[in-house]
């Protein structure tokens, strides 16, 4: 029979991968609650509209990367490109707001983009997501920024670079607009891209964002963002600085980064790596206030991140599968039956390790264990089954010795 395959873009994460994912996230869980944040799990599905209102028509993610389909009923839905919208309909929807002044969560999971596959870009890809609900203060996005970095130092990932920018409010955002809008009216169809050349009408920060390098080119010279911010973006954006100068967290002010997402105001982040090939960016976030109140819950600030577990695996090693305590070498049926009962009692006693299913030469076996690295090799023949015993072997320097079958649980304990 013809061998299914899986789809373009999509990948198995198989045992040494998964190890690596298993400890991002759980070094996540540790440092992320060290912060204060508890973790949620939202669905993966959801209604196309969600992200069209939040993420925005122009940006490439809803134009030209979602996966969206009609349930059976007719319903347009999405494959979420990104957490955030989905969090923030969690937190809408379940009235945390009401509950608490400052909701701090973190999720994992699967993402999915229609985009073209590459090194570390997937079109089932995973993020680490960060969101904090409630609060404006620019302490709150220092002590985001250092949590990250906390995160990233924790996982062993260095030569980072953190790349900073404010993207201003809807106060001083139209101001900015103007001046690009002004720029950019000098430009077209031989020097901006056709998608641009829409941009620069609808939304023109987005040219900012575009990838064709003719359009790139052009944003060279465009005003900067920070030259435009109001009195209060501008002490925002200086606090934040601030604080992230007096904590030693080096940044680069980058003015032209405005994130491929539509709903971000003042502080925007980014943290790139020269070490994984074309796609750089690690992580990214910002601040969106004013997104809990587009998705219809009350007008509460948010400020949030996420990391690309597979960009981050990319810079990581894998820590190698952790040694079982056991390995059980039976010779015979009755010995085997006996081998896969001491398991069981070893198991229910805490310990992890296999025991032989099915004869095969003691060479083989002991190959076996040796493969397996456990700690202990534990043989069971006739004679050990006649006088109620075993032969314990420690693995780490080959010193062995014949011990009752009662014993061996204090041994392994040593
Ligand atoms: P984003 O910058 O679109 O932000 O994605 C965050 C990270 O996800 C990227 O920096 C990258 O590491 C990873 N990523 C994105 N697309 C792919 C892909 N196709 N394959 C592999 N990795 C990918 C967001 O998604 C925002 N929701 C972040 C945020 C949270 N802002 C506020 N709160």
């Amino acid at each position: 029979m013809e061998k299914i395959q899986k789809i373009k873009g999509f990948a198995d994460l198989l045992p040494e991968q998964s190890r690596v994912f298993q400890r991002l996230e759980d070094t996540a869980r540790a440092v992320f609650g060290r912060y204060g944040y508890r973790e949620a799990r939202v669905p993966i599905l959801e209604r196309t509209e969600l992200f069209s209102r939040s993420i925005g028509e122009e940006t490439d993610v809803v134009q030209k990367e979602m996966y969206t389909f009609p349930d059976r009923k007719g319903r347009m839905l999405t494959m979420r490109p990104e957490a955030t919208a989905g969090m923030v309909r969690a937190y809408v929807e379940n009235g945390l707001h009401a509950q608490e002044e400052l909701s701090k969560l973190f999720t994992y999971g699967p993402m999915f983009r229609y985009e073209r596959p590459q090194k570390g870009r997937m079109r089932q890809f995973h993020q680490l997501d960060v969101e904090a609900f409630g609060s404006p203060s620019p302490l709150l996005d220092a002590e985001m920024l250092f949590m990250l970095h906390h995160f990233l130092t924790e996982l062993g990932i260095t030569e980072l670079t953190f790349e900073l920018n404010s993207l201003g409010c809807p106060k001083c955002r139209p101001d900015y607009q103007n001046a690009l809008n002004e720029y950019f009216k000098g430009f077209d169809s031989g020097q901006l891209c056709e998608d641009c050349l829409r941009r620069k009408l609808t939304n023109p920060l987005r040219v900012l964002d575009c990838k064709v390098p003719s359009c790139k080119e052009l944003t060279r010279g465009a005003p900067k963002i920070t030259d435009y911010l109001c009195p209060d973006c501008a002490e925002h954006f200086s606090t934040v600085k601030s604080l992230l100068d007096r904590g030693g967290l080096d940044y680069t002010l980058n003015p032209r980064l405005v994130r491929g997402l539509d709903y971000y105001v003042r502080t925007t982040f980014e943290i790139t790596s020269g070490n994984i090939g074309a796609q750089t960016a690690v992580a990214g976030g910002g601040r969106y206030d004013g997104l809990v109140r587009t998705l219809g819950g009350p007008d509460l600030p948010g400020v949030g991140f996420a990391c690309g577990m597979e960009r981050l695996a990319l810079l990581m090693a894998d820590p190698g599968p952790s040694a079982p305590d056991f390995h059980i070498v039976a010779m015979g049926a009755d010995a085997l039956d006996a081998g896969l009962l001491l398991a069981q009692e070893l198991r229910a006693a805490g310990f992890g390790g296999e025991c032989a299913l099915a004869h095969k030469s003691t060479k083989s076996q002991m190959r076996g264990a040796d493969k397996s690295q456990a700690r202990f090799c534990l043989i069971l023949g006739e004679a050990e089954l006649a006088a109620g015993t075993v032969v314990v072997k420690n693995m780490r320097d080959a010193s062995q010795a014949t011990v009752p079958l009662a014993g061996v649980i204090d041994l392994l304990r040593l």
